[in-house]
């Protein structure tokens, strides 16, 4: 009883879900806290939690999970080399790139992303990496950046020799890249997390949001978007990247790297708005509507559209959920179902369109959002999916093409 007390604290205080870790672990790092405390009664010890913020950093010490090495899913690493070569060079020259690595656990992360930052070509004064944990003993392993051959793992160990001198204690990083890294502590999930802070043009926040529970996963994805630059750059985790199914949030076409890019501000500096507007106009512009809608005009009473209203909201919930746990084929397979019976559905064609997108399917995404804005012409959320997407294949014409519509709209509401 009073251990699921102490679960839901650590739930409003770090967002933690008791079942990402399991509550047998969290039993034993209480267990480890009373025993360093000399409390023999949890509801003691309970009662020292609420009064102390040492012992509430001393619990979390103990709870947290920070299992890190250097290049880990390296792929990240690759793509922000590939990005700092293809895209920021030419765009930004002489810019400061901003980065962010959080939670960046003993700081293997963060040192990484330098490592693949000089190996790109930036000058170590052209970057500013700042590095965020809640744990304080982790910050300070960070700090020394003295390693032991656990923080190695892999086959490709090039950069150990290039980057490190082996010392009695361990492998000892060069000064070069351990002075490009800032570390900070904070606590992601609280409200003031790197309050006032200028954005950055790439966040890693990779193996945290599984931990996660759901609510603090959805408010730390804003959290991360308010974070980044327009058009800046997250890398997730592998595990988390269906997270970030239903948000503003693009996926990058780089395998393994599980990147994704804040839409830039479009070139009219558009205030976007997730409403949508009644269907009255034609599709017009590039985007060819695909001709599929229902040419039957059936009047239906008031009644009979609500009931229609609530059952697409439930579908649309469930599919949503259910895509949002990464289970892709089936959020898929259920739009399409659900499509085959209400082929009216645009806002299932949004969501079509943006399982399929996620899956990679960008042509396929594409014709959703087109048949969207064939049954919608004003769904703002369908052109402006199909907007970002072109401007992510690097269809500039079409982009904005789409762009001005949308621009158009705004103006007539
Ligand atoms: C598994 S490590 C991930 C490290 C690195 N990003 C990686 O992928 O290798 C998880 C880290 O999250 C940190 N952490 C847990 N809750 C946090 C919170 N609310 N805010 C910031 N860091 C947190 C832990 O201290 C731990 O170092």
């Amino acid at each position: 009883m009073t251990q699921s007390v102490i679960e839901s604290l650590l739930t409003q205080k770090i967002g933690l879900d008791a079942n990402s870790i399991g509550c047998n672990n969290i039993q034993r790092a209480i267990e480890r806290r009373m025993a360093d405390c000399a409390i023999a009664n949890i509801t003691t010890y309970l009662e020292h939690l609420q009064k102390s913020s040492e012992e509430w950093q001393a619990l979390i010490e103990s709870i947290i999970v920070p299992e890190t090495w250097f290049f880990r899913e390296q792929e990240a690493f690759a793509f922000l080399k590939n990005y700092i070569q293809s895209e920021w060079f030419p765009s930004q020259p002489g810019r400061v790139l901003r980065v962010l690595s959080v939670p960046c656990s003993t700081g293997e992360e963060a040192y990484s992303i330098a490592m693949s930052l000089l190996e790109a070509g930036l000058s170590s004064t052209k970057v500013q990496i700042d590095a965020v944990d809640i744990s304080k003993h982790c910050l300070r392993v960070a700090q020394r950046a003295i390693y032991n051959k656990n923080s190695f793992r892999g086959s490709n160990l090039c950069f150990q020799e290039r980057y490190f001198q082996t010392t009695e204690t361990g492998y000892q990083l060069c000064e070069q890249v351990k002075s490009m890294v800032n570390f900070i502590h904070d606590n992601l999930a609280a409200t003031s997390f790197l309050a006032g802070i200028q954005p950055y043009d790439v966040v890693f926040c990779r193996n945290l949001l599984i931990y996660f529970d759901s609510a603090t996963k959805h408010r730390t994805i804003k959290v991360l978007e308010k974070l980044l630059t327009p058009g800046g750059l997250l890398s997730v985790g592998h595990a988390e990247a269906g997270l970030l199914l239903n948000t503003k949030f693009i996926p990058v076409r780089y395998p393994g790297a599980f990147a994704y890019r804040k839409p830039a501000v479009s070139p009219f500096s558009l205030q976007f708005s997730s409403k949508t507007v009644s269907k009255n106009h034609r599709a017009s512009d590039q985007e060819k509507p695909i001709p599929d809608k229902p040419s039957s005009q059936v009047t239906v009473n008031i009644e009979t559209q609500n009931l229609v209203k609530d059952s697409q909201a439930n579908f649309l919930e469930t599919a949503k959920t259910i895509a949002d746990q990464g289970k892709l084929d089936e959020a898929n397979q259920l739009c399409q179902n659900y499509l085959s019976q209400n082929p009216d559905c645009a806002e299932a064609y949004v969501l079509l369109g943006q399982v399929q997108q996620a899956m990679g399917q960008d042509e396929h995404a594409a014709q959703s959002f087109r048949k969207a804005i064939y049954l919608q012409p004003l769904h703002q959320e369908a052109l402006i999916h199909l907007a970002l997407l072109r401007e992510n294949q690097g269809d500039v014409d079409s982009a904005t093409l789409l762009w001005r519509r949308i621009q158009r709209m705004q103006k007539k509401v």
